[in-house]
């Protein structure tokens, strides 16, 4: 019989509505919706699947645990409580990777990784008949959240974060995560039927999100995952399947009109040969081009874009110009769409517009607004009559 489990997807705080719609669109049943995680339930090929499609989460956990500690003690007999054995082989490699502690009493991530781990050692010595465990096998680490004293243990199934799409070998000096790129993305009404051009492209990331979007990639398809050596929880066959399903959904004959625009030509450079290790680079026309250059014959396109924001004291002396020219690019554009992200905090008085929608989203620790000018929609297609 096939074994279910319950699987935490953190993910941009913010984001969680857009990972919930993914999670629904692959076939897995939501159970919790926390802030900055969704949790599902699969069984081994979720696994495999979640961490080969999800585009906005940054990892996927295999949740073993889930119980009260106001103590040490008490964090010690619930750590012990759970079945290890079940998860983690005798030649297993466990520890806790990381610990995140909010408006709990335990809150040392030190104490709380080292009594843990204290914890597992003492279940799995009667469990296994051993009093040293090896641990030259597989690796298996944790993350524990604690919120107001709730303890939630999860292993993690992914390794690098599935940010970390394995095509970005090169990055401007502030790159927008891919996976905060393509949740953006889809929180707009963008279509791979409608023109989307960033301006300020850099590594190229909104381009080759959305490109792999267009082309029904798969966000890990270049990439390896750390629970496919879990020989033990996941057969070979189930990481198989996953990639065989990623290489069959993919239509590189999609027809789009994806740009990539950046005043600096050794980014530009970079965001090519980004998009070509993402197997995109044919969807997708890059150039340098400063933002004064910025046109385009058609109607109803969508600029999708993070502009500088000031990271440097000189740069800050230029964004109510570089604002301003935002403004009236996007106006000159016929019945345009406008989707930005950016920290600058005067960026609407110098677009010289209030966004029809402004969202406020944590880009690391970085407060940023991500405001949105949405532009008419395209009349529908007449029905062609017979
Ligand atoms: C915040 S970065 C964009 C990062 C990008 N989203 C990524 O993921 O790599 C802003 C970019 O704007 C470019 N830039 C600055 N001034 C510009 C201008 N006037 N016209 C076009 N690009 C400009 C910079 O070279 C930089 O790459």
């Amino acid at each position: 019989m096939k074994k279910y489990f319950e699987l935490i997807a953190p993910c941009h705080f913010g984001m969680e509505a857009v990972l919930k719609k993914e999670i629904i669109d692959l076939g897995y049943e939501i159970s919790l919706v926390e802030d900055g995680r969704v949790t599902f339930l699969g069984d081994d090929e979720a696994i495999c699947r979640a961490n080969v499609f999800l585009r906005t989460a940054e990892r996927v956990l295999l949740k073993v645990g889930s119980f009260r500690a106001e103590t040490f003690e008490e964090l010690f007999q619930g750590t012990k409580a759970i079945p290890w054995e079940e998860y983690i082989p005798q030649d297993g490699k466990f520890w806790v990777a990381k610990a995140s502690s909010i408006k709990s009493k335990l809150f040392s991530p030190s104490d709380i990784q080292r009594i843990m781990k204290k914890a597992m050692v003492e279940r799995m010595k009667p469990a296994y008949g051993i009093s040293q465990f090896p641990e030259t096998g597989s690796s298996y680490p944790l993350r524990v959240f604690l919120y107001k004293d709730q303890v939630t243990v999860g292993i993690d199934t992914s390794g690098d974060s599935l940010h970390k799409r394995g095509y970005r070998t090169l990055t401007s000096k502030a790159p927008i995560t891919e996976t905060l790129a393509a949740a953006l993305i889809m929180l707009t009404p963008w279509k791979p039927d409608r023109i989307l051009v960033d301006p300020f492209c850099g590594s190229g990331t909104f381009p080759i999100e959305a490109a792999m979007m267009a082309a029904n990639m798969a966000p890990g398809m270049n990439r390896s995952f750390l629970s496919e050596d879990w020989k033990n929880l996941i057969p070979r066959k189930c990481w198989y399947e996953a990639m065989d399903e990623a290489n069959d959904l993919v239509d590189l004959d999609v027809k789009v009109d994806i740009q990539g625009y950046d005043i600096d030509g050794d980014i530009v450079k970079a965001a090519r040969a980004n998009a070509e290790s993402a197997g995109v680079a044919d969807l997708i026309h890059f150039q340098q081009r400063p933002l004064s250059a910025l046109s385009h014959p058609k109607k109803y396109g969508f600029l999708i874009t993070n502009p500088p924001y000031g990271e440097r004291i000189e740069e800050k002396e230029n964004l109510p110009a570089l604002y301003k020219e935002i403004g009236d690019r996007f106006r000159a554009l016929d019945d345009w769409s406008a989707y930005i992200i950016t920290a600058y905090e005067d960026a609407e008085k110098y677009i010289g517009r209030k966004a029809d929608k402004n969202r406020k989203i944590y880009n690391g620790m970085m407060k940023t607004y991500f405001y949105q000018f949405m532009g008419p929609k395209p009349p529908a297609r007449r029905r062609e009559q017979n």
